[in-house]
């Protein structure tokens, strides 16, 4: 199909994404320490954990399987799975450094020698093909040793640890690395503190007061961050990272749509307000009153905030969110993680994320109305299980049809008059999911031979959607 009326701007990034701790495996080699990923099960039950108050972040072998552990051995393949990438004509690849590479327990003076020298050897891959490393800073996860020497966030003396690690990073790629981004879906530790925030709500205790306050560390040392990353590298960019949905409310009755609204800001605006504002929005202090919130915020925090904001806004898009005042349990959508009820408009995956294409470009109108800075698409795709016929074709027309209109998506909202950096679709070769730990959740264009069990020869193939998306980079977008 053409779609000549909808040209993509010039040097798109055009690309993929990933994430280490799903995707690089050798979690104890090269002198890495435990990180939080680590000890998360595979399978459906790593669900129950992600809610779990009592989860203890111990390694239990005998009852669990950790599919990170191996994950698809990028450490080991990374030069293949470039080549890959740049066979398909990719600009940018989006990745993540682990902390725990570079600081095995978070909190060492000195940086690892043997984990920085993993992502040189990354970044000069990606530069032999002319690939842009788009560079996540924290991606779901930090050293064990943070969590339970420290508690995770909540614990100010993260900040300290953090910008340690930024200015090591910082300093060994300067010149390397030119697009950066803070925490990785920063607003969705509201509803899954465990995997941004680095601790489990305990029983007795009421989880307003030490999420916000572990907010309030990360976006100190999110700020920090954009600070040293201007002083020290004046020709990147640094941006935040969220998970957008676009909240619709289930009808026209006011209640409702006051219900979605309300939602909305604090879901998808209250992050994005600190850090690319560099205030606290109003909407926050009503919600904080009620619920007996108060931060403890230290001289100079909300001036440090204030002078160091980001320079793009980085999302993930997959689905929107439908809200309804008083929802009855029936009524919720069972992929719905964050608790939105089922769209009828709508159909969804095999894990019930529902498909809604036109809610990107909501999405990015929305936010390019409220912040005029520039947006990068950094995650969206399709989950689904890919089946290797005998021929060894994998045909995922599913996923073609799924990206297709996401990124028509994006050229209707570029027509819209918003500012878009470039898309990196999620998991461009198959990995982990981050939600239920399973590998039978495929994201890619590259087809990765291991299963849920772990067994697989970790053996590479093209699906079809590989060649199509080629097609789309090489015509900028306008043969989809
Ligand atoms: C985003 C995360 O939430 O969605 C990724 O940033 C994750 O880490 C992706 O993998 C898809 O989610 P899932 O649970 O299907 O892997």
């Amino acid at each position: 199909m053409n779609f000549q009326d909808k040209k993509f701007p010039e040097g798109f990034l055009w690309g993929g994404a990933t994430a280490a701790n799903q995707l690089e495996g050798a979690y104890l080699e090269g002198g890495k320490g435990l990180n939080t990923p680590d000890v998360l099960p595979g399978g459906k039950v790593r669900l129950k954990v992600l809610k779990d108050p009592g989860f203890d972040f111990e390694l239990n072998l005998d009852k669990y399987t950790y599919p990170n552990h191996e994950a698809i051995d990028f450490y080991h393949r990374y030069k293949e799975d470039i080549a890959l990438f740049a066979e398909m004509g990719f600009k940018a690849f989006r990745l993540s450094i682990s902390w725990s590479r570079i600081f095995p327990n978070g909190n060492e003076s000195t940086p690892n020698e043997e984990g920085l020298a993993f992502y040189d050897r990354v970044f000069d891959e990606l530069h032999k093909y002319n690939i842009e490393p788009v560079v996540t800073i924290s991606h779901y996860e930090l050293p064990v040793h943070l969590v339970k020497e420290y508690g995770g966030w909540r614990n100010r003396e993260l900040v300290v640890f953090f910008e340690r690690y930024v200015t090591a990073i910082f300093n060994r790629y300067k010149d390397k690395v030119k697009y950066w981004m803070t925490f990785n879906e920063i607003n969705s530790s509201l509803h899954m503190p465990i995997l941004g925030l680095g601790f489990a709500i305990q029983k007795e205790e009421d989880h307003y007061q030490p999420t916000f306050q572990a907010y309030h560390h990360q976006f100190v040392a999110s700020a920090k961050a954009v600070q040293l990353c201007h002083e020290m590298i004046p020709d990147a960019q640094i941006g935040c990272m969220i998970v957008y949905l676009p909240t619709y409310s289930v009808d026209s009755n006011p209640e409702n749509v006051l219900y979605a609204l309300k939602e909305e800001q604090l879901f998808n605006y209250f992050c994005g307000d600190v850090q690319v504002r560099g205030e606290y929005p109003a909407f926050i202090n009503r919600y904080w009153k009620e619920h007996k919130i108060e931060l403890e915020i230290q001289e100079g925090d909300l001036e440090l905030i204030k002078e160091n904001t980001v320079d793009y806004i980085s999302i993930s898009y997959y689905m929107s969110r439908t809200e309804k005042k008083d929802k009855t349990p029936e009524e919720v959508g069972h992929g719905n993680i964050l608790g939105g009820i089922k769209n009828s408009f709508l159909k969804a995956s095999e894990w019930g994320w529902e498909i809604d294409p036109i809610g990107l470009q909501i999405s990015l109108n929305q936010l390019y109305d409220r912040y005029q800075k520039p947006i990068f698409v950094v995650e969206n795709g399709f989950g689904a299980y890919d089946k290797v016929e005998e021929d060894g074709s994998i045909n995922d027309e599913y996923r073609i049809d799924y990206l297709r209109e996401h990124i028509k998506a994006m050229g209707e909202a570029i027509q819209d008059g918003v500012e878009l950096m470039g898309y990196t679709s999620w998991g461009c070769i198959d990995l982990v999911s981050a939600s239920t730990g399973e590998m039978s959740k495929r994201y890619g264009y590259i087809y990765v031979d291991k299963h849920d069990d772990g067994s697989g020869t970790l053996e590479r193939k093209k699906k079809k959607s590989f060649f199509w998306y080629q097609n789309v980079i090489a015509t900028n977008g306008e043969h989809l």
